[in-house]
């Protein structure tokens, strides 16, 4: 261990320019343009693998490449699946980034570029502590696999069937994820609960084409205000999700989790100033912490209707669409949840108009048991890597596969994250501090150890 120890130290420069090579490849998955560039960025990493030792599988899907990787040289160690995903969120508004999200750049500490901390650069991590052990020792303790997706920031949609048709190639004790984070700086964190996620879009025609709204208005109904008014009553004024039985199936939560929530260092004033805001606004009764991890929320992504051009112009627009989706917490069911949506919206629809509503998928949330010898072993990987034991936090964020993994394979998942939460995750200015990711490699390679069968 402590050869391995000594030979990540001695490369930490290196693993910062590689994983900047990595960063420059713009692999937006959601927009067709970058196709080449997603394709490349799923090259770069399995030839990294295959270099290190790994037998590396690349798998066309009918959208973005998935990466297979296995060492499998540890007969009687358990099998840990690592996955992650390579592929990043578009990096609009692009006039906001001090630097270029395509060329990584290092200020105060931190790496600078869209998919810095989501998710290439805690994968990476686990990439090169792979190497590292396989660099010095000629040799991993125990068995890994890695399953590296190109699809994740897009709904994921192929990879649900590439898991269900590969489960003895991806058989293991363990899954393993670094794509969430810590609890602040110096506080680091295994994450136990994540949030759900079901995304619609709805759409509504009136008029054949927009109207002059004196000689049209008041005889016709308008989509815009259709779709202004169902917004305004997806929520009442205390915060509360009004679809029918939205909160018929949540698990209240329980005074020993409140109490463990209201321990932790959660420093309400850096939190506004963060947001910007000098007061928060969430479902009464509840604290900031419980509201963003173990209540069920609804929000608007996205709102389009109308003359967006400058000035005024008087119109009834023919079209009005809303991107609308709801963060789920353990026991709710999606399908319920998109059922009642729908209700909701076409029992508000004014006459004469038409609604479509898209799914972009719904997965329910999860919660791992945290007195697993696995959760025992990341623990004491983090506090070696880290220098602190782990806080152990639930996170509103979604990863959809964790469900998955179960469902198929039947294995929980150590949801182990590297990154902090003013890392710019989706925004402008992504980062990631580069003492997490040398901390974040030091962890993981001691966690390879920690899982040793004794
Ligand atoms: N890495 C995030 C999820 C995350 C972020 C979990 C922070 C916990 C804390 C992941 O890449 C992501 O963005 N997930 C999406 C869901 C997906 C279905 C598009 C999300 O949470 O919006
Ligand atoms: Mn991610
Ligand atoms: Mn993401």
């Amino acid at each position: 261990m402590e050869t391995v120890e000594r030979f990540i130290d001695q490369n930490r420069a290196r693993y910062v320019t590689q994983l900047c090579d990595w960063l420059r490849i713009a692999s937006i998955s959601t927009d067709s343009k970058f196709k080449a560039d997603v394709a490349r960025a799923a090259e770069f990493v399995a030839s990294d693998l295959r270099g290190i030792g790994f037998r590396v599988e690349v798998f066309p899907t009918p959208g973005h490449p998935i990466v297979y990787a296995e060492w499998l040289n540890a007969p009687g160690q358990p099998t840990v699946l690592v996955y992650g995903h390579y592929d990043v969120q578009p990096p609009d508004p692009l006039d906001l980034w001090v630097t270029a999200p395509f060329e990584p750049t290092e200020r105060d500490g931190n790496l600078f570029a869209r998919g810095a901390t989501d998710d290439k650069g805690q994968l990476f991590t686990h990439v090169k502590s792979v190497e590292a052990w396989l660099k010095t020792e000629g040799k991993l303790p125990i068995n890994v696999k890695f399953l590296i997706e190109g699809e994740e920031e897009c709904g994921s949609t192929n990879l649900d069937a590439f898991i269900r048709s590969n489960k003895e190639r991806l058989r293991c004790d363990n899954v393993v994820i670094s794509d969430c984070s810590q609890f602040a700086p110096g506080v680091p964190a295994i994450t136990y609960g994540l949030k759900g996620l079901a995304y619609y879009e709805i759409f509504l025609t009136g008029p054949k084409q927009d109207l002059h709204s004196g000689m049209f208005g008041g005889a016709v109904a308008n989509p815009a205000n259709n779709l202004a008014s169902i917004i305004a009553a997806l929520r009442d004024a205390k915060g509360r999700v009004q679809l029918h039985g939205f909160y018929d199936d949540v698990v209240p939560l329980a005074d020993w989790e409140r109490k463990q929530f209201a321990e932790l260092p959660f420093d309400e004033g850096s939190f506004k100033k963060f947001v910007g805001l000098d007061v928060l606004f969430g479902e009464e009764g509840y604290t900031t912490v419980e509201r963003k991890w173990a209540r069920p929320t609804c929000d608007v992504n996205g709102l389009t209707s109308g003359y967006q051009g400058e000035g005024a112009k008087t119109i009834i627009p023919s079209r009005a669409s809303a991107k609308v989706s709801f963060r789920l917490v353990p026991n709710m069911d999606p399908l319920k949840v998109t059922a009642s949506f729908k209700q909701f919206v076409e029992s508000r629809l004014l006459p004469g108009i038409q609604c479509e509503i898209r799914e972009y998928g719904a997965g329910p949330a999860v919660l791992v048991s945290v007195d697993s010898p696995g959760v025992q072993a990341a623990a004491r990987a983090v506090e070696t890597g880290f220098g602190k034991k782990p806080v152990f936090v639930r996170e509103g964020g979604s990863i959809p596969v964790v469900g998955t993994f179960k469902r198929e394979l039947g294995v929980d998942t150590l949801l182990l994250g590297w990154g902090q939460n003013d890392d710019n995750l989706h925004s402008p200015n992504e980062k990631f501090s580069l003492a997490d990711f040398h901390r974040g490699i030091r962890a993981s390679a001691c966690l390879w150890q920690e899982l040793v069968q004794r």
